[in-house]
């Protein structure tokens, strides 16, 4: 039904306006009484044997929606009734943001792909905070960066305003530093500036935890908030391997492999001439492989978590069996329907991952 008639005239209208027009249909019609419980009983796998561990928070199942969608935590409890196990909002920055002019999203249908330069926009971390005020329930991960207009000599600071801000609503942190739209955002990746940062906010999580008690060891992927780190799929092996030292000696919770691509290689498209970055079906393999690498070279010492390019039950089984201990979609998502979240995770279960 979705790839038949909705995505069809979804797909022909700007993808933006798309995203805003879905927002708004999804949370008018889970207002309406009895539709919450038909999208439950229509995309939700309930069964214990999909619980899973990590990181020292449970979730019901290991199949979350990424960061960029809900950027703003304006619909986290409408979009986990897909079926979805967690949900990560942001990228948040501390000052409300207009992100890059439009037009900066566009769908590569004969790629299955989307690239994007949004450019962090966002109503800042404050009013996120509010609306997440009301959670009851849903898995939370607060995925936090910083503002355009703030020189990367400064950034740590950002971070720490939206961690000072989310810690009491959100259940693990994701540094994002990875997103090609911000400009010179990735240098942040470079291995001294990179432990600079996570030292810091490692610091601010143990201040937060137990003024007195915590050391740094203790904090390590359990006992206070977890954060992990978000890379981008273009890191050399060289940098991929600084990442396994930087997690090892800041003692954070763990990884999520990847964010968007630079890379163009293959498209079909003619949108592949626009900048920003690429999602979706070309970056299927590369993440899977970073994910694979970071796994192997680490001999599992930290939790993953496998993004992009999943728009198969394959796909995403691939991840798991790379070492991704759970997984998130995006343009998946809106390429296949939510009917997806639900194959996976009933092909998890029947495969026993
Ligand atoms: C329109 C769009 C906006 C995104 N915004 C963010 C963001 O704000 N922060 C972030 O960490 N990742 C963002 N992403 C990246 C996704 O979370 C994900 O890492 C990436 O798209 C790869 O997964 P996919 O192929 O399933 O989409 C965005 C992706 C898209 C398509």
């Amino acid at each position: 039904m979705y790839k038949l008639i909705i995505r069809p005239i979804l797909f022909w209208f700007d993808p933006e306006k798309v995203h805003y027009f879905t927002f708004s249909l999804i949370r008018t019609v889970s207002k309406i009484p009895g539709f919450t419980s038909i999208f439950k009983s229509l995309y939700e796998v309930n069964d214990k044997r999909l619980e899973r561990e990590v990181f020292g928070l449970k979730f019901k199942n290991p199949v979350g929606l990424a960061a960029g969608f809900d950027k703003d935590a304006k619909l986290y409890k409408e979009l986990s009734n897909f079926g979805f196990g967690f949900i990560e909002i942001g990228t948040l920055t501390p000052k409300g943001q207009e992100g890059n002019p439009k037009k900066r999203l566009f769908r590569l249908q004969e790629d299955s792909a989307i690239i994007n330069r949004m450019g962090f926009n966002n109503g800042g971390v404050l009013e996120a905070v509010e609306r997440l005020k009301k959670n009851s329930g849903v898995l939370i991960g607060g995925n936090i960066g910083k503002n355009k207009l703030t020189p990367n000599e400064n950034a740590t600071s950002d971070y720490e305003i939206c961690f000072d801000a989310l810690y009491d609503y959100v259940d693990y942190f994701v540094v994002n530093v990875s997103s090609p739209n911000t400009p010179n955002l990735r240098e942040l990746q470079e291995k001294e500036p990179l432990t600079q940062l996570l030292n810091t906010l490692q610091t601010k999580n143990i201040q937060r935890y137990n003024t007195e008690l915590v050391t740094l060891s203790e904090v390590e992927g359990r006992s206070a908030k977890p954060i992990l780190l978000k890379i981008a799929p273009d890191l050399t092996n060289e940098q991929l391997l600084d990442i396994i030292d930087i997690v090892k000696t800041t003692k954070i919770a763990g990884v999520i492999a990847t964010n968007t691509t630079i890379s163009r290689e293959g498209l079909q498209s003619v949108n592949k001439i626009e900048m920003g970055g690429l999602s979706g079906k070309p970056l299927t393999n590369r993440s899977t492989e970073v994910i694979r690498f970071l796994s192997e070279k680490s001999n599992k010492a930290f939790p993953i978590i496998g993004v992009g390019g999943i728009h198969s039950v394959q796909d995403a089984i691939e991840k798991l069996e790379a070492g991704a201990s759970l997984i998130q979609l995006y343009t998946g998502f809106i390429y296949e329907g939510p009917a997806l979240v639900k194959a996976i995770n009933k092909a998890v279960l029947k495969k026993s991952l």
